[in-house]
């Protein structure tokens, strides 16, 4: 049930996580009453996640522990609320299937976003070990579309900090600069908080209903070599520049173990064959882009993302990939 206020209820799965806190935050900040669904903690819980519930806990939100299997606990949660999001990341995709089954029963869900937050997964054509993953997330759409469940799906290109962090500051070598492929295809980034009020937008907004969201804000859309230049500007260095060709990353996406071999694959379909910013006509659904939907959400440009990056990076996020 929506507030007096008229603001939804908004469920988080996965809030802890990388994009889920931005999630989170977005949501409050926005105004909605705002849950987070977490594992239990343990003994072995580490401390950032003890941080980040506190944290969450200090701004308001309510924090249900539970599992996936206590199915009764997640209906029960389901029926106090109208909009579900999860950012589970890949190896807790399916498990999202269990969200989809308590939410049939619960019935009164308004609005479910699936934790994709990648390349619009309908339609790009990775290499193999990539495409496999994303099936699964294509396995999740299904199931929502074939439960009936209003839905939005949201994809993010991307993530402005989470790739600057790996490309403007690596940690091995900090004075050179890697790029893949030419270096002169474009590719689109978002900043994790201007995704985190997106995705709370889209979820409480009539026109996404059904409906794919994409984010890839048209200031945002650079080239690797133009990014480099920007950022040797900004910290008034020059880097050696490694490149990193289209072959080699095939070669790394058919030779390293799994889930090593991902990464080269999202390399490749964004620095290579620019499939963060393909040509979306046709296909299933209409798709819209997020920055065009809420034009008076004043998004976060790459030079301010630099300016972040010079003065207070955001902690890297512990996914491997990409
Ligand atoms: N486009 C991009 O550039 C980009 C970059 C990074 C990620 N992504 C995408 O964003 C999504 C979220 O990824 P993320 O990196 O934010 O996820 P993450 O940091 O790994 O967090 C996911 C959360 O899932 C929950 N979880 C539930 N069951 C779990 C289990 N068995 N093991 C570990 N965690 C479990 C945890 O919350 P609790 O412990 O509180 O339950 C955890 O905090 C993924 O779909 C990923 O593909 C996109």
């Amino acid at each position: 049930m929506a507030e007096e206020s008229g603001a939804s209820k908004v469920l988080v799965f996965g809030g802890t996580g990388y994009i889920g806190s931005y999630v989170v935050k977005a949501s409050v900040s926005l105004g909605h009453p705002t849950y987070v669904y977490s594992r239990d903690l343990t003994p072995e819980t580490p401390p950032p996640k003890k941080e980040i519930l506190q944290h969450f806990e200090s701004i308001g939100v309510s924090i249900v522990y539970g599992t996936l299997e206590e199915q009764e606990k997640l209906v029960g949660v389901l029926r106090q609320v109208d909009v579900v999001i999860c950012t589970f990341a890949f190896p807790q995709v399916l498990d999202q299937l269990k969200i989809i089954d308590a939410i049939k029963i619960a019935g009164n869900i308004k609005r479910f976003i699936p934790a994709d937050f990648g390349l619009e997964e309908e339609r790009v054509k990775p290499l193999k070990p990539f495409q496999e993953l994303l099936n699964k997330k294509s396995e999740v759409r299904r199931a929502a579309k074939e439960a009936g469940i209003p839905y939005t799906f949201v994809s993010a290109n991307f993530l402005g900090a989470y790739f600057m962090n790996k490309r403007l500051c690596p940690h091995e070598n900090p004075d050179q600069l890697v790029i893949f492929g030419s270096g002169d295809v474009k590719v689109a980034y978002v900043y994790e908080e201007d995704l985190g009020a997106y995705t709370v937008k889209a979820a409480n907004d009539p026109r996404t209903l059904n409906r794919i969201v994409n984010c890839r804000p048209r200031a945002n859309i650079i080239t690797t070599h133009e990014l480099f230049a920007l950022w040797e500007k900004k910290t008034g260095r020059t880097f050696k520049k490694v490149y990193v060709t289209a072959e080699e990353l095939v070669k790394l996406a058919e030779t390293l173990p799994s889930p090593q071999n991902v990464g080269p694959c999202i390399r490749h379909a964004a620095y290579v064959k620019g499939e963060s910013v393909i040509d979306f006509e046709g296909g299933e659904e209409e798709i819209l882009e997020a920055s065009q939907l809420y034009p008076d959400h004043k998004y976060t440009t790459i030079d301010e993302l630099l300016d972040i990056m010079l003065v207070n990076p955001p902690k890297p996020a512990s996914t491997a990939m990409g």
